[in-house]
């Protein structure tokens, strides 16, 4: 197998594997650009051809191309490989010893892991400290800590191993479980162990994650991909949330493990969680297959928003009723309603609301619906996400509201939605050239477009920052930018929308300008005095923003 690996490898550079997915731009001895999987505002995704990897800074993770095409495609390894072999021209058959093979080092694996998590229950036992932790301060009873099976890993950092080692499990097969650590000793240590438990029949353990007892860092150690654990499929607590998703016809979706097991505790036995990744569509896909009436309990943060966008767009095609609870009376997440009274929780989840909805509410808590800008920002969002609702009657409701919110007749924001598709459709054609050369953000544009609008005819002054363009068809575009939202307006009202406007517009280049000296901070051959004064700028910067 590894044969097959080191052969695709060397056939297939790793910057055409992800040019595949995303563009790359070259940076020195390496190639950037935006992460798949993040909210990046600056390209967060490096890959060094040399070395043959790839990080993303914004998601966090990184590795070869094999992982890279797991994540982005959610799919496992084995399918991983088959799909760069095709590419590759490896003929996979002269390295299949046999599937044999393979399934016999997923079973000691399985075994292996099965062992440990008996190790590790009973070091639970053992230890004072450990079950004050998690019976007093979690507050977990004595079912819940056997329903999910909770240990504690010893510190020492080889007493799992030896242990192991005593019942004849190899190292390579300690490795396969992921139970090892790069220098081969103990991978978890004085950890809370929580076991990620398979939902299918078999039920056997497949990793952990792992809490710290005090405040130290990471919070959470988990296991990475092996030949058993796939994150992108796995989903925390389904094994112990299924019958109770199909008997009550409904699946919470939360953020940590932690809240999946109080929720259990409390009552709310469906509840699952991604186990700290965001969510992908084959998780979606498999809740979907034991319900539809899937509700999000994510924070109202901006992650949160973002998360739940991208499961608006992910459920659209699978007909999925996705509702968002968000009512947790201050409390930082479920788990700690929870410790207030199970019955909040209960309620919570009770208490939701469609996730459209609940996005178009974000969007008017962020944007200033008193100016014309905040118009025109909330109606492309709004626009943007309606696109995602398929069916007729509830996207003219939702037409209906975003209208209303606005001021405006439904007919109007018809309009701006017609033009958006036109543009879409003139947009192939020019769309390769354009993601190259465009530097500024969307935002920037944005607010460029209105300032200028003003400037030019609402007869207030421009700031410096702007230029005043000649053009006849860009003039245009300007008055049609003003005609539409500033027509009625007074001049003070004008005036004061300039202000607004110039402020942010500071704000943004400032924080664009940050953006680009960062990544120049980042790049090789950099010398200590250029250094210098980059920093010295980005603190000028940041001093000067507000
Ligand atoms: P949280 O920090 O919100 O976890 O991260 P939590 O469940 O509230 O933890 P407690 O209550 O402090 O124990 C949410 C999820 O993000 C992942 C974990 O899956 C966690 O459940 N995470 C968080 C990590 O993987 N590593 C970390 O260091 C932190
Ligand atoms: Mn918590």
């Amino acid at each position: 197998m590894n044969d097959a690996k080191e052969e695709i490898k060397a056939r297939l550079p790793v910057e055409d594997v992800i040019a595949q997915y995303i563009e790359l731009k070259r940076a020195g001895r390496t190639l950037k650009g935006r992460s798949p999987w993040g909210v990046d505002k600056t390209p967060s995704f490096m890959v060094s051809p040399e070395k043959g990897i790839w990080h993303d800074f914004s998601a966090n993770k990184g590795g070869d191309i094999f992982t890279f095409v797991m994540e982005v495609e959610g799919i496992s390894f084995k399918e991983a490989l088959e799909k760069l072999a095709a590419q590759a021209g490896v003929d996979m058959t002269k390295y299949r010893g046999g599937d044999g093979q393979m399934a016999k080092r997923k079973a000691r694996a399985r075994e292996a892991l099965e062992l440990a998590t008996k190790f590790y229950q009973f070091c639970l036992s053992k230890n004072k400290r450990v079950a004050e932790y998690v019976f007093y301060q979690r507050n977990m009873n004595r079912g819940t800590i056997e329903e999910f099976r909770i240990g504690y890993s010893p510190a020492d950092g080889q007493s799992l191993k030896r242990f192991l080692k005593s019942r004849g499990f190899s190292e390579q097969e300690m490795n396969d479980a992921g139970l090892l650590n790069r220098f081969a000793g103990d991978m978890f240590r004085g950890r809370m162990m929580v076991p990620f438990i398979e939902s299918s029949a078999s039920g056997g353990v497949i990793g952990y994650t792992a809490r710290v007892l005090d405040k130290s860092e990471p919070k959470y150690l988990n296991t990475p991909e092996t030949i058993l654990f796939n994150k992108s499929r796995f989903i925390f607590g389904l094994a112990q949330a299924k019958e109770a998703i199909r008997r009550e016809g409904f699946v919470v979706i939360v953020e940590g493990n932690m809240d999946v097991i109080s929720s259990h505790q409390a009552g709310v036995r469906g509840a699952v969680a991604t186990s700290g990744t965001a969510m992908t569509e084959q998780h979606l896909k498999i809740l979907a297959r034991l319900t539809n009436d899937i509700r999000l309990a994510y924070d109202g943060d901006e992650a949160g928003v973002k998360a739940t966008e991208r499961a608006i767009k992910m459920a659209g095609d699978l007909g999925i009723n996705l509702t968002v609870i968000s009512d947790y009376q201050g409390a930082k997440d479920p788990d700690e309603l929870i410790q207030r009274g199970a019955e909040l929780w209960q309620k919570a989840v009770e208490e939701r609301k469609p996730a459209v909805e609940w996005l178009l509410d974000k969007y008017e808590e962020k944007l200033d619906l008193n100016s014309g800008f905040g118009k025109r920002e909330y109606s492309d969002m709004a626009l943007k996400l309606l696109e995602n609702v398929k069916d007729k009657i509830e996207r003219a409701h939702y037409e209906e509201v975003v209208a209303r919110r606005l001021g405006v007749l439904r007919e109007d924001l018809r309009g701006k939605e017609e033009d958006l598709e036109r543009k879409m459709e003139e947009r192939p054609k020019r769309r390769l050239k354009k993601a190259k050369t465009e530097v500024r953000g969307e935002t920037l544009k944005k607010l460029e477009d209105n300032i200028l609008a003003l400037a030019v005819y609402g007869g207030v002054e421009a700031p410096s920052e702007v230029e005043i363009p000649e053009e006849e068809t860009r003039l245009e575009e300007l008055e049609l930018i003003f005609d539409s939202q500033y027509k009625t307006w007074g001049k003070e009202a004008i005036k004061a929308e300039m202000g607004g406007l110039t402020e942010r517009l500071r704000d943004e280049l400032a924080k664009n300008e940050i953006g680009k000296l960062q990544a120049e901070l980042e790049s090789e051959g950099i010398d200590a005095e250029r250094e210098k004064e980059i920093l010295r700028r980005i603190t000028e910067l940041q001093k000067n923003k507000n």
